[in-house]
């Protein structure tokens, strides 16, 4: 594999589609964001996706998604946050590519998520969501935690992007 992929997972707006595009570029490869190939291919946001077809179908699309881009090489995927917690897709997409977890704090994914408004989250969409995404964020710690961790706190994406070349020019990917 001469191009690995390059992965990004982490919880909900913690920087992987700005990062992910900004790698992408400066890398020479192909953008993919899990989300937005999804929602394109049925033609429905996924907001809209989860409420009529249920949160199942929808990971059901991201288990057969994540086994279609693992025969690909020369792609930056950004994906969506439960993405890579799921074992068999983490498996996928481990086997050709290098996996980074970008992480932020609760108050941090709040204001991303306020100042976000284009796009809907339905797993937020509750009356009190700070206290949601605490929760959640303590139920997939363990999950998160198996893949190596990007701080993305007081950085801007541009720098956040750097550091994870400054990584992968150090330590070259070793996958499969
Ligand atoms: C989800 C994160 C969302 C999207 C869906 C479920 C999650 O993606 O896949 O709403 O379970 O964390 P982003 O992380 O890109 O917001």
């Amino acid at each position: 594999m001469s191009k690995p992929n390059i992965i990004l997972t982490g919880f909900m707006a913690t920087g992987k589609t700005t990062v992910g595009k900004l790698l992408a570029a400066r890398l020479g490869y192909s953008f993919v964001d899990t989300d937005e190939l999804i929602a394109a291919r049925v033609g429905m946001t996924v907001a809209d996706i989860f409420h009529d077809k249920g949160e199942r179908i929808f990971r059901e699309m991201e288990a057969e998604l994540a086994l279609e881009l693992a025969d690909k090489e020369g792609l930056v995927i950004s994906t969506g946050g439960s993405f890579m917690l799921n074992p068999g897709n983490a498996a996928a997409l481990g086997r050709t590519g290098r996996v980074f977890c970008l992480v932020a704090t609760p108050e941090e994914i709040m204001e991303r998520v306020s100042k976000d408004t284009h796009v809907r989250r339905p797993l937020l969409e509750v009356p009190n969501p700070i206290l949601r995404v605490v929760e959640l964020l303590h139920q997939r710690q363990e999950g998160y935690a198996r893949f190596p961790q990007m701080v993305t706190s007081e950085k801007i994406p541009e720098e956040i992007t750097s550091a994870l070349m400054g990584i992968m020019s150090a330590r070259p990917a070793v996958v499969g």
